[in-house]
């Protein structure tokens, strides 16, 4: 066992616990809650971008009380490790036609800002209701394009956050809370 308390090698590369489970799900239902209560009476759908924000989505939708609509979208921009490509591939696209909802896009991290100034530039073409971001997490010091979300939940400083669906070359992402990767 490790300082994390699992049993596996992999954990040997976890630093630290930053956030903790029971932070993130106080958080999560603070969110839930202004979104239900902002968006009373409007067509809602929550567009997540996997497959960082896969649990994030799951939890958050849970702490809506008000009817939404789920749609996935899929953007590639980091290889195997945890340096940027630059490069936002979308992979993924959605479903419904947005012009008839309110769209909130969630997301896991903003890091550069490069995915969702792509996602979003592309979304407010096809003309939605309205369309908002919504981040689990948020590195401002790491951004190299102007991109501000509407709401985050927490920002953090510039080091490399695993768990809660954020991976390090596809590892990691089913701890329940946010901690800090050591790459050495
Ligand atoms: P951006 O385009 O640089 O803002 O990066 C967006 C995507 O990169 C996120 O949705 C994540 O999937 C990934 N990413 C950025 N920073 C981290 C991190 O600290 N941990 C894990 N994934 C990250
Ligand atoms: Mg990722």
């Amino acid at each position: 066992m490790n300082a994390v308390g699992l049993k596996c090698e992999k954990l040997d590369k976890i630093k630290r616990v930053v956030i903790s489970a029971e932070d993130i799900a106080r958080k999560t239902a603070e969110a839930g809650s202004l979104i239900s209560r902002e968006y009373e009476g409007k067509p809602l759908l929550l567009v997540s971008i996997l497959k960082g924000a896969y649990v994030f989505l799951a939890d958050l939708s849970r702490q809506i009380s008000i009817p939404c609509e789920i749609g996935f979208m899929a953007a590639e921009s980091y290889g195997e490790g945890t340096t940027s490509s630059g490069d936002v591939k979308i992979t993924l696209d959605l479903k419904q036609d947005i012009s008839e909802y309110h769209v909130i896009i969630v997301e896991d991290i903003v890091d550069s800002g490069r995915t969702l100034s792509k996602i979003v530039e592309m979304l407010k073409k096809r003309e939605p209701l309205s369309l908002k971001v919504l981040t689990l997490l948020d590195k401002p010091e790491r951004r190299a394009v102007n991109f501000k979300p509407d709401y985050t939940l927490f920002t953090i400083p510039d080091f490399f956050a695993v768990g809660y669906g954020l991976d390090c070359g596809e590892y990691y992402r089913n701890l329940p809370y946010i901690a800090e990767y050591d790459p050495n």
